[in-house]
């Protein structure tokens, strides 16, 4: 496991960036991408990157983690539209390129099924970009979900719908449950790489990265990752004991460790 501070959200954003592209050299990659706030700097240097140099995207297929009950690509909190919105949609990625949980299906059980299947049949995920709730869930695998779990339906919890609300048009309540990639199927990505920002996040980042393993912080399962890496924020990173050796680290990295 890997720690890597930088010094403002920004600096994340291009340090994320490099991972990307890094990802992006394989032939047939798959990405698996993330939505939130957090990413969206790193979607803005990806697409600048897009149009200053050329840098291409439309080579991958791109996996989203997580998609809400009875939300269709109509939605405008859809997780599939907002993704095409704010990303892949400008850099060249083909609609059909783009994948995530069906959460409108009526049969939802066949739909975390076929998502699998789906991600069973695509080439390796090489990476999969993660952002981290209050409560520690990673796609939105809440405290307690199965560190083994698989795409299934989840019950949201009540900090997680007041966060997400702002996603949603006014008076609309956020949906009880969302499809999610579980902690398993995240955990089958080459790569994982989790960004954080800000104090809010600093304490669950300090749980996640320097406590237990355990299932009431979803993100710990990423100590049991063998190429997992935190990309933070000095805010985020403020609750973290072995902050120092982590900077260590980083001044003291082999040449051929990249990015
Ligand atoms: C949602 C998403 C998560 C994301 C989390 C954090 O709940 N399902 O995948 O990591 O929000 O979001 P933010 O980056 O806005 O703090």
């Amino acid at each position: 496991m890997e720690v890597r501070i930088e010094s403002t959200p920004h600096d994340v954003a291009i340090l994320a960036a490099d991972f990307i592209e890094f990802a992006l050299r394989v032939e047939r990659p798959t990405i698996g991408l993330a939505t939130g706030e957090t990413p969206l700097a790193t979607y803005a240097e990806l697409i600048d990157r897009h149009r200053r140099r050329g840098l291409r995207f439309d080579h991958a297929t791109y996996v989203l983690l997580d998609e809400y009950v009875g939300i269709g690509e109509d939605h405008p909190a859809s997780y599939r539209r907002h993704i095409r919105e704010v990303f892949t949609d400008l850099v060249g990625v083909p609609t059909n390129a783009v994948h995530g949980p069906r959460g409108e299906a009526q049969d939802l059980e066949h739909a975390a099924e076929a998502y699998e299947q789906l991600l069973a049949d695509l080439p390796p995920r090489a990476i999969q970009i993660l952002g981290i709730g209050r409560g520690g869930h990673i796609g939105f695998n809440e405290p307690t979900s199965s560190l083994g779990s698989r795409t299934r339906i989840k019950t949201l919890h009540s900090t997680t719908r007041a966060d997400n609300q702002r996603f949603f048009p006014d008076g609309e309540p956020v949906p009880l449950h969302a499809l999610t990639m579980g902690i398993g199927t995240i955990m089958e990505a080459g790569k994982l790489l989790l960004l954080a920002t800000g104090e809010t996040k600093a304490d669950v980042i300090e749980a996640a990265i320097e406590g237990p393993i355990t299932a009431t912080v979803p993100a710990s399962a990423l100590q049991l990752h063998p190429s997992a890496t935190f990309v933070i924020d000095q805010a985020a990173a403020s609750s973290l004991k072995h902050h120092d050796y982590y900077r260590e680290i980083v001044m003291n990295r082999p040449v051929w460790q990249r990015p």
